[in-house]
This record gives structure tokens, sequence and C-alpha cells, in this order.
């Protein structure tokens, strides 16, 4: 629907109308007025994933969430983990200046060397028009220098939506990806081939995206790899807890509390 299409049908029918129309899997199985039908919408829209996380612990599933600072002290790599916070403050990536990204990602695997593959999606942009930008004095290509100067044996690969900041250099490849589009992350697989330890979603910061990434990455992942969500807000929680619950069925899943986000890791064992 476009924008116009929306405002108009917003100001002539109300909101109630725009909801029912557009969030068809939310609207309620009943006959009435649309204002009605509107407002439980907008509650079901509102609701539905905080709901099923007390179902969730209604039903007893436990959603461990792990502070940063104990994952890395259990895995023994605070040592480690220094040496990447360096790497990113060095080439200007925001991963341990604001966050405490460093103690997850230096804790992630028992040997650097034997790391062969990484993708990141999200490079960094420094064009302030384009969403989930990092500022106009923000280093495009920081966080993905840092992975190949830590993971010393490693391609990485690192993919985004601005074509602008696209580059090549020593064992780092840059892709254009959507991430909002499935196809597009698909079409992105096929050039740079599966088996990849490691896998990163620093891109969009939108669930669904998010969701996206999981689904086209979970076979492009080798035994031992990781999949990584990165800046989850903390209000975003209870959709975290549906997904750690629905993936954890196969997979090893970790909620991981850091200074300000939460960090989704998935593990294939
Ligand atoms: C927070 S920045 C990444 C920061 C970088 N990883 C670092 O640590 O230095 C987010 C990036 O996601 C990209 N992005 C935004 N929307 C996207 C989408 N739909 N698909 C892929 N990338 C996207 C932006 O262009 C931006 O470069």
């Amino acid at each position: 629907m476009s924008k116009l299409k929306t405002t108009w049908l917003i100001l002539r029918k109300g909101v109630e109308k725009y909801l029912v129309k557009n969030f068809n899997i939310y609207v309620p199985s009943s006959a009435g007025d649309s204002k009605i039908l509107g407002f439980h919408t907008k509650i079901s829209i509102i609701t539905i994933f905080p709901l099923l996380s007390r179902l969730l612990k209604i039903l007893n599933i436990k959603n461990e969430i792990i502070n940063a600072n104990y994952f890395c002290k259990q895995r023994k790599k605070l040592k480690q983990s220094k040496v990447l916070k360096k790497y990113f403050n060095k080439y200007g990536s925001d991963k341990s200046s604001i966050h405490n990204y460093h103690l997850i990602y230096g804790s992630l695997f028992k040997k650097n060397n034997k790391v062969k593959k990484i993708l990141e999606i999200g490079l960094g942009t420094d064009d302030e028009k384009i969403i989930s930008n990092m500022g106009r004095y923000g280093k495009p290509g920081a966080s993905v220098r840092a992975f190949r100067d830590f993971f010393k044996k490693a391609q990485i690969y690192g993919a985004d939506i601005d074509k602008k900041i696209l580059f090549k250099e020593d064992r780092i490849n840059t892709f254009y990806v959507d991430q909002s589009n499935i196809n597009s992350l698909e079409t992105l697989f096929r050039k740079t081939g599966k088996n990849f330890d490691l896998i990163i979603d620093d891109g969009l910061h939108a669930p669904y995206a998010n969701i996206n990434v999981i689904i086209t990455s979970l076979n492009c992942i080798n035994k031992n790899g990781w999949i990584i969500i990165e800046d989850i807000p903390i209000k975003a929680k209870p959709i975290w807890e549906v997904i750690n619950f629905l993936i954890s069925f196969k997979y090893n899943c970790k909620l991981i509390k850091t200074k300000s986000t939460y960090v989704f890791l998935i593990n294939k064992k």
C-alpha cells in the first residue's frame, strides 16, 4: 500500500480500518464494526509476544539469560577478548566502545586459528540517509577488518545494503544484500557458498529481518559454528524468548545480556 493511500485511508476511515486491512493475521474472526475489529487487532499486535512469553513461563519453560562477562569468564577467554577489543577500537567499530561484544566474539572458539570462514551482514555505512548507519564519521568495514586481524586464518565475507561501501582487500570480500528480502539473502549465500564458522547479523536490526537471516543461515553453518544476532533491544525480549524456545529444539541457543542490549547466539552442535 503506497504512503499516500495509507494516509488517505487513515484520514477517511480511521486507523482501525487500516489495521484491519493490513494486519490480517491479527484481525478477530468476528463480524462487527471495523472500529471494534481494529481495536482488537491493535491489542493482538501489541500483546501476542508478551502473552506467548508468559505462556512459556506458565509451562515452566525456562529462558536462561547469561551475562556477557559471565559467558567470557566461564570460557576463560578474557585475555583473547581484550585483544579483539583492541582491534575493534583500532578500526572504529562500536562493538567494544559502546557495546561489550568483544566478550562474546573473543570467547566463541577454542582455537581461533581453526576458524576458516566468517560472514558479517552490516558493514557500517556512513551514509546518514540509510537506516542503521554509523553516523557521518562512521568507518565502513571496521568490524570485518577487526575480525580479519583476530581470526588470522579466516576468509571474511561482508554484506550490506549500501553498495557505495562495498570493498575488497586482503582476506576480505564484500557483497550487496538486503536482509529484508529473503531472496536477496539466498542470492548472497549462492555467491559466498556455505560452510561458515560464524555468521553475524549486525544490519537492519528489525526482528523479521533477523529471522530472515536465521532461516537462510541455518544450513550455511558448520558443525560447532555460530549465528549471532546483535543489538536486540531489551524491550524485544518476549520475541526472542519465543525464538529461543523454537530453535532450541535443534540447536544450542543462548540469550546474552550485554551492556545495553541482548545478543542471541545459535550454536550448531
Ligand atoms: C550498525 S551498522 C554495522 C556496523 C559494523 N558491523 C561495525 O561494527 O562496524 C549497520 C549496517 O547495516 C546496513 N543495513 C541497513 N539495512 C540493511 C538491510 N536491509 N540489509 C543489509 N544491510 C543493511 C547499514 O547500511 C549499515 O551499514
